[in-house]
């Protein structure tokens, strides 16, 4: 078949994955190939039993694979034979050196521009998918531009804003495609050939562009401003504690008003998820890079305002279990960092497993999605931990219930039978708010919800 794009993608994760496998499926004359160096990733991705849960993009690979979607490890090939090359390698914090706990670690942003630039015959565009610090686009084209055989490279930064659990809604009815180029002839040129991409299925009102550092730094505020909304509920929720309100009603009021908007606003054990810290903590690093370091503190005590929340949560457990939890059991409800993902990146139900252990606490992890990622993330504290995928097993014989992940499942559980299955008395700690509070309490349990009045019959 004589495909009209041929379209590269490097890094087949979480994005590369879902938003190579839409584009694939709205645009059946592109040819889209995903590559990655993690051959058993590109394995699933070839397989029934693909790497990432999505609801809804097994059918989307599903009906493209084969036919215009390919998954790969051939990433030379890839290169050489693409028009344009999205880069949705990981960025995740530096863990040394310079910037160690703060910046962006570009190191396998930098090995795959370089693979570019030694692979290539044609020029290309190439887009940048992953998150990045602002004015990353000229390092990569300074490193591309270092080729003497006349081949170009034309670097644009179209940012992904897709949320796990709900990537696929996301990419196919997007608030926005954000799309930053040069103003240039060859940058304008670049960014009208994605523009062209994304009408597929985009209206073109939706579709934004605007100047490349302006969309690298888009993509970081973005993340900013919405994990900054939970750490201004969660720090409201502990000020509820103290004071007898009701942090969904607060929440309900405050958000009514048009201007602030009521979406975003649930109190929780905190925000997890691989990107809101990183991203945060690169912001920081940059605004401490110019100086800025007012700016720098602002948005530092969001991902404070977080700890803060998740450390809160299990003193609240210690204080209200008679303070000790040593050979207790205690069932964790969830572990993945959000409803609908089996990812656990970041998830508070890590760290707050990691204190509950400190305090010598015997936990059960049960969740639909994310056992296999939770026992790598617990593997060093075997066999204090065990793991089960039914919440009845998890809860039988234990103190306490802590919910950590907003999962539909756990809301119509049979609580009676669970209950009588407990140790008594039996509490149970929501970091979602999504139980039926009263309904628990008259069960028997002691109820704890976040930024809510306590239930408890002690
Ligand atoms: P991920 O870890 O799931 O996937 C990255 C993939 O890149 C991995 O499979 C890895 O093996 C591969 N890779 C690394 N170096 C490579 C190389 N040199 N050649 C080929 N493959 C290579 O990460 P992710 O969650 O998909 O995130 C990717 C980027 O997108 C990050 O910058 C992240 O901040 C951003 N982002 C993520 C999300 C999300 O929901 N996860 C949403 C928006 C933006
Ligand atoms: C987030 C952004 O929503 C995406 O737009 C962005 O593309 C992505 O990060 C990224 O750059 O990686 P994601 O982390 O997948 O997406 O999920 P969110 O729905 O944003 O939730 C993040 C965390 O905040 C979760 O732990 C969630 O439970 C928590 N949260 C969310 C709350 O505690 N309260 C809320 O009201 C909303």
């Amino acid at each position: 078949m004589n495909y009209s794009k041929h379209i590269l993608c490097i890094g087949a994760g979480y994005v590369g994955g879902p938003t190579m496998a839409m584009i694939a499926y709205k645009c059946p004359r592109y040819r889209v190939t995903v590559v990655d160096i993690n051959p058993a990733r590109i394995l699933q991705w070839q397989s029934d039993d693909l790497p990432i849960y999505e609801p809804g993009l097994d059918d989307i690979v599903r009906s493209a694979r084969g036919k215009n979607l390919f998954f790969s490890t051939d990433i030379e090939t890839g290169i050489r034979e693409a028009d344009i090359i999205f880069v949705s390698v990981n960025t995740p914090t530096k863990s040394f050196g310079v910037g160690a706990g703060m910046a962006a670690d570009l190191q396998y942003w930098e090995k795959t521009a370089r693979q570019i630039l030694n692979v290539s015959t044609t020029s290309k565009i190439i887009v940048e998918k992953s998150t990045l610090p602002v004015k990353t686009a000229k390092a990569m084209e300074r490193i591309l531009s270092s080729t003497t055989n006349g081949v170009h490279f034309e670097v644009v930064s179209n940012p992904e804003f897709l949320a796990e659990g709900s990537a696929v809604r996301d990419l196919e009815n997007p608030d926005r495609v954000l799309i930053g180029s040069r103003q240039t002839p060859g940058g304008l040129s670049a960014r009208d050939e994605l523009v062209e991409i994304y009408a597929n299925w985009v209206p073109p009102d939706k579709i934004l562009t605007v100047d490349i550092w302006s969309s690298e730094l888009s993509k970081l505020v973005a993340n900013a401003f919405l994990a900054q909304r939970i750490s201004s509920i969660n720090a409201i929720s502990s000020l509820c504690e103290k004071t007898d309100a009701d942090i969904t009603q607060v929440a309900r009021a405050v958000g009514m008003d048009t201007r602030i908007g009521n979406r975003f606003l649930n109190a929780s054990v905190g925000f997890g998820g691989s990107c809101f810290k990183k991203d945060i903590l690169n912001l920081v690093y940059i605004c401490r890079y110019y100086g800025l370091n007012e700016v720098a503190d602002y948005w530092e005590h969001v991902t404070r305002i977080n700890d803060f929340q998740k450390e809160r949560f299990v003193t609240n457990m210690l204080n209200v279990m008679f303070n000790t939890l040593a050979g207790k059991r205690i069932a964790m409800f969830g572990f993945a960092f959000k409803a609908d993902t089996g990812d656990t990146r970041e998830s508070p139900a890590i760290y707050i497993a990691k204190r509950l252990l400190e305090e010598q606490a015997e936990l059960v992890i049960s969740d639909p999605r994310a056992i296999d990622n939770a026992r790598d993330d617990l593997k060093d504290y075997l066999p204090r931990v065990s793991f089960t995928p039914d919440p009845y097993v998890a809860a039988a014989k234990s103190h306490a219930i802590a919910l950590m992940t907003e999962w539909d499942d756990y809301r119509y559980l049979d609580y009676e039978s669970i209950h009588r299955s407990m140790i008594k008395p039996a509490f149970i700690f929501d970091g979602r708010n999504v139980l039926d509070h009263r309904r628990l309490f008259e069960i028997g349990f002691n109820v704890y919800p976040v930024g809510k009045p306590v239930l408890t019959h002690l």
